[in-house]
């Protein structure tokens, strides 16, 4: 910027507008304006950290309108007609030199822009949270290894099963009414989501030669409500074993065992006649209220006694349709829901709690 009387000054230089100066002094003024401008150019291009900010610096110095560079050459003319060309001269040496080191500073600018990581790597994280196996999850575990401690092998089994290994193998042949206590989602009239695990019998069977020790867990589909004790999806296991002699008592013996082990070794167990097509004697198998050992509370409703699975000898049928014709060779199969066994267990009242994915309800267990 130039004085009135067309001497040089910066912006904050004290009274300079009114400083009537000789040539000598004009020259001393002009060289000081012009190291000044310098300086604190290379300040402010020192400190350019982006391409934005790269151009308000060159704007600052050299814009047209307003640029502190630009302003000073054009006012030149105010100046003694003598003193122009030196003052030109230099004026042109300094707007060159913020030429070039603007030029370098935008080209260090955009590399280093380049460069940049996309992610800010210095930013703090967000703090993890530790997930825990879903309790039906951590159940159905428990539940088999129990049986592979037993010399069970676990059979991995589909969802999506065809109407012959869930029902017809099973001894219920179209039409037959046990089909209507299973409401079953069907996709045709082939495949349908599985109603139970039991089809690990035939797959058991199928797969391997007598002695057979076999079980299965997974979800199950019925068309039942979603409400506090009924889910359209739930889980459960199946048991098979099959080998010559096998009779009631080895089932009852190893339930006895099971029970004890997944609920507690004070538990009881009682069977009742139960009828399942696929076994034959059928059995419910209940135990004893674990609310209120047995004595009886308004969970058993005052029986003391609550049913936790179905149980029998495999029928002769389904043995037959599996391929085991020797008459000597039997089996029995259990099957259980495994939701019911952690309702009873943790004392939840409500199913729904379990698929609902709470994260309160879930970090209890
Ligand atoms: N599949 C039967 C159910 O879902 C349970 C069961 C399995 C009963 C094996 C007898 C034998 O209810």
């Amino acid at each position: 910027m130039l004085s009135h009387s067309g001497r040089f000054f910066l912006p904050g230089d004290p009274g300079a507008e009114n400083l009537q100066l000789s040539h000598e002094s004009n020259e001393a003024m002009m060289r000081e304006t012009i190291s000044r401008l310098r300086r604190s150019f290379e300040e402010d291009c020192a400190a350019i950290t982006g391409s934005e900010n790269w151009k308000s610096v060159r704007d600052k110095y050299l814009a047209r309108e307003g640029g502190l560079i630009t302003g000073a050459l054009k006012k030149l003319r105010e100046l003694p007609k003598e003193e122009r060309p030196a003052f030109g001269q230099a004026m042109n040496t300094l707007r060159e030199f913020v030429e070039e080191r603007l030029e370098t500073r935008l080209q260090e600018v955009r590399a280093g822009e380049r460069d940049r990581p996309a992610v800010d790597v210095t930013r703090p994280g967000f703090p993890l949270e530790f997930g825990s196996a879903h309790p039906i999850k951590s159940l159905q575990a428990e539940i088999e290894e129990i049986f592979v401690g037993m010399g069970f092998r676990v059979f991995d089994l589909p969802e999506i099963e065809s109407d012959y290994y869930n029902f017809e193998a099973l001894n219920m042949p179209p039409e037959h009414p046990a089909r209507d206590a299973q409401d079953t989602f069907y996709f045709n009239a082939v495949q349908l989501l599985r109603t139970h695990c039991s089809s690990v019998q035939v797959h058991a069977m199928e797969a391997l030669e007598p002695p057979i020790r076999a079980i299965s867990t997974g979800k199950v589909f019925r068309r039942d409500p979603f409400d506090a004790t009924h889910s359209p999806m739930f889980y459960q296991v199946d048991v098979i074993a099959v080998e010559e002699g096998l009779h009631m008592g080895h089932l009852k013996g190893m339930l006895d065992v099971f029970l004890k082990r997944v609920f507690h070794p004070g538990i009881k167990m009682r069977l009742r006649p139960g009828f399942f097509p696929f076994v034959e004697p059928g059995a419910e198998v209940d135990i004893s209220c674990i609310f209120c050992s047995g004595r009886g509370c308004a969970k058993c409703k005052q029986s003391g006694w609550i049913e936790i699975l179905g149980a029998g000898m495999v029928h002769p049928r389904v043995l037959e349709m599996s391929g085991i014709r020797d008459p000597r060779i039997t089996g029995f199969a259990w099957g259980m829901g495994i939701d019911r066994v952690a309702i009873l267990k943790y004392g939840v009242d409500d199913i729904r709690l379990f698929f609902d994915n709470d994260l309160r309800f879930l970090n209890q267990f």
